[in-house]
């Protein structure tokens, strides 16, 4: 790990920052590496049970690095996993939130919008620039028509054009715009809203929702039932259903 990425834990919320300022958080071989191991760190730390995702300095990201510097793609790539990054579909049932704090641009709106939340400052620009480069974007391409619908992508991913917080909200990109100076708290706010909740409970919500959009109606629903066995029997739905009964605030364990 450098220092082209931050990993930070505030009790059960982490927020990860890029931190390439001076080059508006670019995406170069270093950044990559270390935003696949914050991510990584914050799968397999059981006390992070949320997740922000933000931008030093005016940008959130520029995107991939135009400058060059990344490691190239070897001759034998099919033989790597593909789910390397968050963005590439690394499973991570934890809740995500974007708190997009300036530009949002190719790889890394492909990251925003893998987030379950994206809270963007007014000051939030959009954007997939790659036709504009003459390249096409792939990962952008296949996650946004599921998540604003195809001529709100089509307008994106072919148009390549900016658009601000206000157009990202009306397309549903956005979940919220804030004043910037509103953002972190507005984040933190919403992480603490969801601490609020079980945390198996929420990751065995986020993946039956993930995976039962991929599955056929009876396989999703049987795979459901399964996981509510399975998440039911934790001793996080004991506490709850005890909380419940005696009037009180349910203490998480995550076990
Ligand atoms: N790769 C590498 N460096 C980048 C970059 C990128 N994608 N985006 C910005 N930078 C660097 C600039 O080169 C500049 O560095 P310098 O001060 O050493 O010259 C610095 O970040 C500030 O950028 P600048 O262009 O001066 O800021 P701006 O406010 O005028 O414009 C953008 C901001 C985002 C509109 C503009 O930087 C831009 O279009 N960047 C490229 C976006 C892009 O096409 N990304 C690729 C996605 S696949």
């Amino acid at each position: 790990m450098t220092n082209a990425v931050l990993y930070e834990r505030d009790g059960h919320i982490a927020t990860i920052t890029y931190n390439r300022p001076e080059a508006l958080n670019a995406i170069n071989q270093e950044l990559r590496d270390d935003l696949n191991a914050c991510w990584e760190t914050f799968r397999d730390d059981e006390e992070a049970w949320v997740a922000i995702v933000t931008g030093a300095g005016r940008a959130f990201s520029a995107g991939a690095d135009l400058r060059g510097g990344a490691r190239p793609v070897g001759a034998t790539h099919w033989e790597t996993p593909s789910f390397t990054s968050f963005e590439s579909g690394m499973e991570i049932w934890k809740p995500t939130i974007a708190a997009v704090n300036g530009y949002c641009l190719g790889f890394a709106l492909t990251l925003a919008a893998a987030c379950d939340f994206v809270i963007a400052s007014e000051r939030a620009q959009f954007g997939f620039p790659e036709v504009r480069l003459g390249i096409p974007t792939i990962q952008g391409a296949v996650r946004m028509p599921g998540r604003v619908g195809w001529q709100n992508a089509m307008e994106l991913l072919l148009i390549g054009e900016r658009v601000d917080a206000q157009r990202a909200k009306e397309m549903g990109l956005c979940w919220k715009v804030v004043p910037h100076d509103d953002l972190m708290d507005e984040a933190r706010a919403l992480a603490e809203r969801l601490c609020k909740s079980g945390p198996l409970a929420v990751r065995a919500t986020k993946e039956v929702a993930w995976r039962g959009q991929q599955m056929a109606f009876t396989e999703a629903i049987r795979f459901g039932e399964t996981m509510r066995k399975v998440a039911g029997a934790v001793e996080d739905a004991r506490e709850g259903m005890a909380a419940a009964r005696e009037k009180r605030e349910p203490q998480w364990s995550g076990r």
